[in-house]
């Protein structure tokens, strides 16, 4: 894999017109992310279309329902040909192990841990969930794991503890990441890129650093080369 390959772009954004525009701005780009802002303003034809494109994409939608209705959806979804997809670990394994029944071709199936915007206190004290974000997110992990997930999303923070835990192909893709000097805005767990790819990140995924600086396509040459440094 590349260096350029382990860095997810998060296209949030609102249109497809908006997304066109990113992409002739980041010719380096080969992964990118689809979130539900943008699916549910553009729908699935904007996946085909940056399949259609060369892409690599992250959909992002972030499952969490009866297992039933996980397993339509993932049905669905895994139908438009995206390399990643997840779902919500909080769901509980039966609900993992149904969506995981219904994967079709060589989408990955994810299951996201704590998002990165939860921080110790919201954990224990708003989500009632007793103990340390760690041991959250290694509880959820092993849930996927036993589910036959591809992997997990969590914080670079936990990424060493994943890998140990469930080996070196169980996939550990990591937002809250922030180059030095870029702000955290509302992630709480973050790292840098050079720290997560150390600490043996699969993927990074990468939005407001790149985005919504003034010039993205340095912002974009930047980190990858401090990836490739690190790598
Ligand atoms: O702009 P920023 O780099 O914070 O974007 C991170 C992206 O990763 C957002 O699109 C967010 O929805 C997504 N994400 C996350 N935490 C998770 C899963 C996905 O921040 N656990």
């Amino acid at each position: 894999m590349t260096s350029a390959e382990k860095i997810i772009a998060a296209l949030d954004l609102q249109s497809r017109e908006e997304v066109l525009e990113v992409l002739d701005m980041l010719p380096d780009v080969r992964f990118v992310k689809v979130g539900m802002e943008l699916f549910y303003s553009t729908g699935p034809g904007l996946v085909t279309m940056l399949k259609d494109r060369g892409l690599r994409v992250f959909l992002d939608l972030k499952i969490h329902d009866i297992p039933n209705t996980a397993y339509g959806a993932i049905k669905s979804l895994s139908k438009l040909g995206c390399d990643l997809l997840n779902l919500h670990c909080a769901g509980g394994l039966e609900m993992m192990k149904r969506a995981r029944d219904a994967v079709v071709g060589d989408t990955k199936l994810i299951g996201v841990t704590q998002l990165t915007s939860i921080d110790q206190t919201v954990l224990n004290e708003q989500l009632g969930i007793e103990g340390t974000v760690e041991d959250c997110v290694l509880h959820y992990a092993n849930l996927a794991k036993q589910a036959g997930l591809h992997g997990v999303v969590c914080s670079p923070n936990e990424v060493s503890m994943i890998k140990t835990a469930f080996g070196p192909s169980f996939l550990a893709v990591t937002p809250g990441v922030r180059p030095h000097g870029s702000h955290s805005q509302d992630q709480k767990r973050t790292m840098t890129p050079k720290e997560a790819v150390q600490a043996g990140s699969d993927y990074l995924v990468i939005g407001r650093p790149i985005l919504a600086s003034p010039d993205p396509q340095q912002a974009f040459n930047d980190i990858l080369r401090e990836i490739e440094v690190a790598s």
